[in-house]
């Protein structure tokens, strides 16, 4: 168990009931530190966050910024060795200091998590069914036939098809979607008070999103549970969300309502995050405005507002000391920013440098504005993929074909980025995957930086492969788990002229493809 400041001395050992006028979550000044070799990380800096009964906040805000370390120490759930200081109180119950016994009563019966990965919270060897059976039976003494009976009327509450067949299948034969509904059944078995949600929706596609967020209403109108929804998505928390807290840096540094949120930010990052979003009400041709540069590292922060360095509205107070999140012009509406009194009535068209010198730099860097004048670094026409449909366990027979990839034509110029999306086994990866096998294609032609993929010797493969390089879908796949991750740095990239992200020890690709990432596919016949 983690180090507290609570001394579970002076705490009652009843569960946390509901109270009337009490929140149900209320977390005061927690800090969270994590001893590494490297020094102390200090990862939550003093949040504050309170969530009422049948209340969603979302906390939003960039990868590291201390989103899930405040989840997980609401939990219980850090690492043996952070130490965690503050207070968190479920009902009014304090819950930093209490050990594993007591806050495994509460986990799943008063405080439920729903994880972004269904799959690590789902055991292979177990069914379904089972799996809510025990969820159910940890917390409460219902008769086998009863929980049964309960684990089939909440699959068919998260909308699984035939639930009392589909209770007897395992994790593996469900799609992802249906994995998290199941999650999300498991999560309100008990009728939790608060529900924390932890990118619930990432891993999926935006069809089963919206499925996944209306199911997430559905449960939190059924429990009268208040919800934490952690996500990087903005929208998400625009369609979910009642008041809405942003982390930078293991801080909160603005918290409203939504809409306040949407359309009066008082902090720059706000502004920022929704200035990278792309919105049909804006001119289509104006590029998206990023937040150009990285979060600070949480080991050794500088002194004053850890965004001075990346906020176009820096001064030299900014860097003096740390703005404290203090209240606004706008009732409810806190921000830690020194200047976000200039803010009132400004779009991030304002405060942030724009646009048109993007087009510039574009064609500064490529000679031409051109499309037709630049080369192709891809070209794929008429792309087919099919697989055989085998049946029969020892004589497989072959019964129909399955056309993955089924005349698939696209350019990509220099520079150029091409956006590939459909459903889920429409045949983005299996087109991906056949580019990337530089082979001859079951029909059709794949051109790779000039060299047709079908008359590549095995040279001129090995050195194409080079000037290829792919970002999967699944981080946790990709990096090795034994070795330590070389740091990232900033480099200038010589074709571009201007500081890239690259990785040092790897040379500038040609050809960068995503598996997950405007071009519409439909599923395979
Ligand atoms: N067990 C740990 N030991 C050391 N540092 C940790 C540990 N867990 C988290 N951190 C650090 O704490 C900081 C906050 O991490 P956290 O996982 O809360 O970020 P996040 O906002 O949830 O990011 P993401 O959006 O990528 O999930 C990061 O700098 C992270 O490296
Ligand atoms: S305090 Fe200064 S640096 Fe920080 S967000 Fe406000 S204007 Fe930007
Ligand atoms: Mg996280």
């Amino acid at each position: 168990m983690s180090k507290k400041t609570a001394t579970a001395a002076h705490l009652s050992d009843a569960l946390p009931e509901r109270q009337e006028g009490v929140p149900v979550l209320q977390i005061r000044d927690l800090n969270v530190r994590f001893p590494s070799e490297d020094g102390v990380v200090h990862a939550v800096r003093g949040v504050n966050l309170t969530v009422n009964a049948s209340e969603v906040v979302g906390l939003v805000g960039e990868s590291g910024s201390g989103k899930s370390v405040t989840s997980m120490s609401v939990m219980g759930l850090l690492d043996e060795g952070a130490r965690v200081e503050g207070s968190i109180k479920l009902h009014g119950t304090e819950l930093l200091g209490r050990d594993d016994n007591w806050m495994s009563d509460v986990r799943g019966k008063k405080v439920a998590m729903i994880f972004q990965d269904p799959l690590s919270a789902l055991t292979p060897v177990y069914t379904i069914g089972d799996q809510i059976v025990e969820a159910l039976q940890v917390h409460s003494k219902m008769s086998d036939k009863d929980a049964w009976a309960r684990a089939i009327e909440l699959l068919d509450l998260v909308g699984i098809p035939n639930p009392e067949v589909r209770a007897k299948a395992f994790p593996h034969e469900f799609s992802g979607g249906m994995r998290q509904r199941v999650v999300i059944a498991m999560a309100i078995a008990n009728d939790p008070d608060l529900i924390i949600a932890d990118e619930p929706t990432t891993a999926l596609d935006v069809t089963i999103q919206a499925q996944i967020l209306d199911l997430l209403r559905v449960a939190q109108r059924e429990t009268h549970a208040g919800v934490v929804m952690i996500t990087h998505d903005l929208g998400v928390v625009a369609g979910l969300a009642d008041r809405v807290a942003v982390m930078y840096a293991g801080r909160v540094i603005e918290r409203a309502s939504v809409d306040d949120l949407f359309y009066h930010s008082r902090h720059p990052y706000t502004i920022g995050l929704l200035g990278s979003l792309p919105r049909p009400d804006l001119d289509k041709d104006k590029p998206l405005t990023p937040v150009e540069g990285n979060p600070p590292s949480l080991l050794n922060l500088p002194a004053g507002c850890p965004f001075a360095p990346r906020c176009p509205m820096t001064v030299d107070a900014c860097r003096q000391s740390e703005p404290e999140l203090t209240d606004t012009d706008l009732p409810e509406h806190e921000a830690a920013c020194i200047r976000y009194g200039e803010l009132i009535d400004r779009s991030y068209v304002d405060v942030y440098p724009q646009l048109g010198q993007c087009k510039s730099h574009f064609k500064a860097v490529l000679g031409t504005s051109d499309r037709e004048a630049l080369e192709d670094v891809l070209h794929v026409e008429n792309l087919v993929k099919t697989y055989p449909l085998m049946k029969g366990a020892v004589f497989k027979r072959r019964v129909g074909t399955v056309h993955a990839v089924d005349g698939i034509s696209f350019r990509i110029k220099k520079g150029e980025t091409l956006g590939l999306v459909g459903e889920s086994g429409c045949g983005k990866t299996t087109t991906i995957m056949s580019i990337l096998e530089l082979a001859k294609p079951e029909a059709g032609n794949v051109v790779v930086l000039g060299h047709d993929a079908a008359k590549m010797n095995a040279r001129q493969r090995k050195r194409t492969r080079q000037d290829l390089q792919v970002v999967f879908q699944d981080p946790m796949a990709s990096p090795s788990g034994s070795r330590r991750a070389r740091p990232l740095d900033w480099s200038v990239n010589p074709d571009a002229g201007r500081r890239q992200r690259s990785c040092r020890s790897s040379s500038w690709p040609s050809l960068r493809l995503g598996t997950s990432s405007s071009w519409a596919m439909t599923p395979p016949r």
